[in-house]
């Protein structure tokens, strides 16, 4: 029996001992995706954590990822199989400079990227995540909205509301170091594609796209198109997906650096550890989480 076959055997059996759904993001690895009972966006993977059953949520992802499952499920096990898998956006914001640009901006709701820790949730108005931003900013009854933390999204979601959007400074490494130059060499490459951009990308990338999408966007984009060519500015993870739903596709990346390093943390040896020894069990201290909660839910509240 090939060692792959045998860890896949044991997080099986695992699953069954313990009560648990396997759920990952679609920037995971792909052998880590094809064991998972639900893979998806930011979005989807949250509304997923709303109907769990299961006793253990295996979370493949980022810790604020584990962290919204566990806001949502206090009374189940939530596991992150890498204790180390966080996200270099999401730490770019403290909580005392959330609270210092609240004391500047007092007139302003706040609204917070989904990632953020449950600490910065728990002081936001609302969370929203790629896929619903512009339909969380309209919803909001302020003019103002501070947006916290990844500037990118921040000021696509100003160009789709009439809101006045107060952009903190933080970015996603693997996005925002998408070029324009780059982007116009890979059209040059291949003319006949569509590009779909992810709006943690540069607003100059943005404008040179066909569509600035979620991740799980993306996948329904492509499948909808009449297209089968696609340049896709977001992880590389994606492409599993992708080229597995659409067999005919041809699905090319921007550059060759678009890979997320915590994302890719998660392996399968680490899920099975993860399970066997009930071991990186995620947490947030109660007050933290009731407060976190009412961030989340009003965003799930949003079709
Ligand atoms: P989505 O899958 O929600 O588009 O999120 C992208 C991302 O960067 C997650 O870390
Ligand atoms: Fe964070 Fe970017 Fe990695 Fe997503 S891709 S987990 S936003 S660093």
């Amino acid at each position: 029996m090939d060692n792959l076959k045998q860890l896949r055997e044991k997080i099986a059996r695992l699953k069954k001992e313990l009560n648990a759904v396997i759920v990952a993001h679609n920037y995971q690895r792909s052998e880590v995706q094809d064991i998972a009972d639900f893979v998806g966006d930011s979005l989807e993977l949250a509304r997923q954590c709303t109907e769990v059953t299961a006793r253990t949520i295996v979370f493949c992802g980022v810790r604020f990822m584990a962290e919204t499952a566990a806001i949502l499920n206090p009374d189940r096990t939530v596991l992150l199989p890498e204790d180390g898998a966080g996200c270099p956006l999401a730490d770019m914001i403290s909580i005392d400079e959330l609270r210092e640009w609240k004391q500047r901006y007092p007139q302003a709701s706040v609204v917070c990227y989904v990632n953020s820790s449950a600490e910065i949730k728990a002081e936001s108005d609302i969370c929203c995540t790629s896929a619903n931003g512009v339909k969380v900013a309209a919803s909001v009854s302020s003019d103002d909205i501070i947006f916290v933390p990844d500037q990118n999204l921040g000021h696509y979601i100003s160009t789709q509301t009439k809101k006045n959007i107060i952009l903190y400074p933080g970015f996603c490494y693997v996005h925002h170091r998408l070029k324009p130059e780059q982007v116009k060499l890979a059209r040059e490459l291949h003319p006949e594609a569509q590009l779909l951009v992810h709006p943690e990308c540069r607003p100059e990338v943005i404008a040179l796209a066909d569509a600035a999408l979620s991740t799980s966007q993306m996948l329904r984009y492509a499948k909808a198109s009449s297209h089968n060519s696609f340049i896709i500015g977001t992880e590389e993870g994606l492409l599993h997906r992708l080229r597995q739903e659409n067999p005919g596709g041809f699905f090319y990346l921007i550059t060759n650096s678009q890979l997320c390093t915590d994302m890719k943390k998660t392996t399968l040896q680490k899920v099975a550890q993860a399970m066997e020894l009930r071991q990186n069990i995620v947490t947030v201290p109660e007050a933290v989480r009731v407060k976190a909660k009412r961030a989340v839910d009003r965003m799930l509240a949003i079709m």
